[in-house]
């Protein structure tokens, strides 16, 4: 019954939700029309409907969910009466704005690097938006080609066996990833290994993500040189041997540094029937160069809108993909279309998550080709290095692994000029910006300092003479100024 009402729709041009044998879904917005809803009731069998004869108030709502508030009260919505004064009015904030397009975002831990205007493109085009995440698979062939290809190369990229793009944002798939590790862990009837062992230097989101799974978490101190402390960390296999589900590793970790010693910290877990959990955030300092899936890591994320180009856009929509082995295969992300109790759990409402943004990370990766990318993780490892160099004679820089390198980003020590002047971190990053540069990522993962994290995206050639944020100080400082 309802199939043949779907199918009735569709050969109207109109995508209804198949939910079960007796119950369709029907969604509307602003955009549906009168023919529309006409061709929706006939599919019901209605008798046909004069679309043409519908009046407003045939569509009208129900008085009691009518608005009786105010709204759009703020004068912004009533001041720009032109479109000469709304022309001004939207350029005197983009004028306020401090974004890649004037300056470096030197965020570290957060990979801000240039998303290419040739690759965000395709997504505004109507083939790529305005297909909805339910349209049946008959109309979504060429979006799942390059939703696979994407998964395909990511696969390769990582060295792990299979990519689910579903999660939203990289903590997303950290409680994608840790679910699989507790589901394979279920169906081995280790029904205790609920510990996850975490790096006190780790991001946040990774405890969070571990609690979320259902895991105590036992944090593992750092040595002195910010690399993780060996006794601790055997100590804490040790005591928990028996109930230990998975350690969270970040490699290269949040000190910016590459741990030699990544291989010891995989097998010593696994030796104690643990997985690897290794958070793929950094990986824009491996790409080409090192495989998360080859080095020891079970399953880890990694975060489109860092390493693959997407925006971050005011916290989202990003995409957290979730890589594993195969022996986690079978835990990972179900389809929420499909998905019904007790089995796979689907991680976000829709089995390709935020596939609106995929296009763009397919172009970045196609554009630059196997080469590319590997020139870009070298540039960027350039870059901080560079950064690292220059600044440690003024601030020196916290952590660096084997000859003295740090890998993507490093961490500048501002607490002796705080000792010594009162000056702090803080007074820096906020002094930064009346210069206009957009400061670095302040007190984190140690307090008192900036880490700074350039990306490929930058050469040595800024700010240059011929630079107009070099030559014209930005509005937002002469306002300070007049202050
Ligand atoms: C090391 C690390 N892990 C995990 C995350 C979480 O990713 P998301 O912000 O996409 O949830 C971040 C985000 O900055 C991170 O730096």
């Amino acid at each position: 019954m309802a199939a043949a009402i779907v199918a009735a729709a569709e050969a109207k041009g109109i995508n209804l939700r198949h939910i079960d044998e007796d119950t369709v879904g029907v969604s509307a917005d602003e955009t549906t029309t009168q023919a529309i809803v006409a061709g929706v009731l006939e599919a019901f069998g209605a008798a046909a409907v004069d679309a043409a004869a519908g009046t407003d108030t045939e569509f009208a709502l129900d008085a009691a969910v009518e608005r009786s508030s105010g709204y759009l009260q703020h004068p912004v919505f009533n001041t720009h009466r032109s479109e000469t004064q709304l022309l001004r009015y939207i350029r005197r904030l983009s004028d306020r704005d401090l974004a890649l397009d004037r300056t470096m975002i030197p965020l570290g831990s957060c990979t801000m690097k240039l998303n290419a205007t040739a690759e965000m493109e395709a997504i505004s085009w109507p083939e790529f938006a305005s297909i909805h995440p339910f349209a049946p698979d008959s109309q979504t062939v060429g979006w799942r080609e390059l939703i696979t290809d994407l998964e395909d190369q990511l696969t390769e990229i990582t060295g792990y066996d299979q990519v689910s793009l579903q999660p939203n944002a990289g903590s997303q798939g950290e409680l994608a990833g840790l679910l699989a590790i507790r589901g394979y862990h279920l169906s081995r009837g280790d029904d205790q290994r609920t510990v996850c062992l975490i790096p006190a230097s780790a991001h946040g989101t990774n405890a969070a993500s571990a609690v979320l799974a259902g895991m105590k978490v036992v944090v593992v101190a750092t040595a002195p040189d910010g690399s993780i402390d060996h006794d601790d960390l055997n100590a804490k296999i040790e005591a928990n041997k028996d109930v230990l589900s998975a350690i969270m590793i970040t490699y290269p970790s949040t000190h910016g540094v590459y741990d030699a010693d990544v291989r010891e910290v995989c097998d010593s877990v696994h030796a104690a029937g643990g997985q690897v959990y290794v958070d793929g955030a950094n990986l824009n300092a491996l790409v080409g160069l090192a495989q998360p899936g080859k080095f020891g890591g079970d399953v880890s994320h990694l975060n489109l809108h860092k390493t693959f180009c997407i925006p971050h856009g005011g916290g989202g929509p990003g995409v957290g993909p979730v890589a594993a082995k195969a022996h986690l295969a079978p835990f990972m992300p179900g389809n929420a279309a499909t998905w019904t109790e007790g089995n796979d759990v689907p991680i976000s409402a829709s089995r390709f998550g935020s596939a609106g943004v995929l296009p763009i990370s397919w172009a970045y990766v196609k554009l630059m080709g196997a080469e590319g990318l590997t020139e870009a993780t070298k540039s960027a490892l350039l870059a901080a290095n560079y950064v690292a160099a220059r600044l440690n004679e003024y601030f020196p820089v916290l952590y660096t692994g084997e000859g003295g390198l740090v890998a993507h980003e490093c961490i500048l020590d501002l607490r002796g000029l705080t000792a010594k002047t009162g000056v702090t971190a803080e007074d820096v990053a906020k002094r930064l910006i009346d210069y206009g540069f957009h400061a670095p990522t302040l007190a984190f993962p140690v307090a008192g300092t900036l880490m700074v994290e350039p990306t490929e995206s930058e050469d040595l050639g800024w700010p240059s003479a011929s630079s107009t944020t070099a030559s014209t100080p930005p509005p937002w400082r002469s306002r300070l100024r007049a202050r």
